[in-house]
């Protein structure tokens, strides 16, 4: 795969099976902070906190909440991950440097698919996601980061989003990049109230939640009076 230097200097790779890169051009690690880790833990607030990571790739939302972690949380990521080559070969990635203090979590996940310690549990599975969400629950954060719906459909579908609102805490939170309308509607079909990123650093995304969360509203249903509430399908 082509390795591509993103406009913040961090490197990401573009996938010549989906023909989409792992990260948005604005930059890969600011991508990762600024859509999902910042308003995740911004909310969420818990000495325990499981994280679901959809999908692995390079690990940047993993890698990053680590070093992000609330200083008396224990974090619990769980995240599947279809293609077990790209692990295998995250050892050999060009992180960036700040990444050099967690280097021995990297190795062990690239080797072992698996790390624990004291402070942080990382399980990666190798496989569908769809299969292996229906094991878990009692999520706090869904990071749905997914390549695009135009070529990761089942990702993004509204029997996929019913799977998660399903293992989702009451006070949970899904992060993504996603703007487009078929996930929103997907989204508020189920019950989720829509906000977007407090940011003017990168591109807004969506973020969803069943509750009130300080974060700019998007009115979905002055949206609506001019669209068609249409969503993916399985
Ligand atoms: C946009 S990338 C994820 C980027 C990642 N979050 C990061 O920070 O590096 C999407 C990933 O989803 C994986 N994927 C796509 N469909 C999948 C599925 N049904 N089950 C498991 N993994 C899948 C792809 O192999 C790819 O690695």
């Amino acid at each position: 795969m082509k390795k591509i230097k993103t406009a913040d200097g961090t490197f990401t790779l573009k996938n010549d099976k989906f023909n989409e890169c792992y990260h948005s051009s604005e930059g890969a690690v600011k991508e990762s902070l600024y859509k999902h880790i910042y308003p995740a833990f911004n909310v969420i607030q818990k000495k325990e906190i499981n994280i679901l990571d959809i999908c692995f790739g390079l690990g940047y939302n993993t890698f990053l909440s680590v070093l992000n972690r609330p200083q008396h949380s224990k974090l619990n990521i769980f995240s599947p991950e279809m293609d077990e080559d790209l692990i295998k070969n995250l050892k050999d990635f060009p992180y960036p440097k700040e990444f050099d203090s967690i280097r021995h979590i990297i190795n062990k996940i690239s080797d072992n698919f698996y790390y624990e310690d004291e402070f942080v549990k990382i399980e990666v599975f190798i496989g569908d996601a769809r299969e292996y969400i229906k094991k878990l629950s009692s999520i706090d954060i869904v990071f749905q980061d997914a390549f695009s719906p135009k070529v990761n459909k089942e990702l993004w579908s509204i029997e996929y989003f019913t799977q998660i609102k399903n293992i989702l805490n009451k006070f949970g939170i899904i992060t993504s990049y996603s703007v487009a309308t078929p996930v929103r509607c997907a989204l508020y079909k189920l019950g989720f109230k829509l906000y977007t990123h407090n940011t003017d650093e990168i591109r807004k995304g969506t973020i969803a939640a069943l509750v009130d969360l300080p974060f700019e509203r998007v009115d979905f249903e002055e949206k609506l009076k001019r669209v068609n509430c249409y969503y993916y399908t399985d």
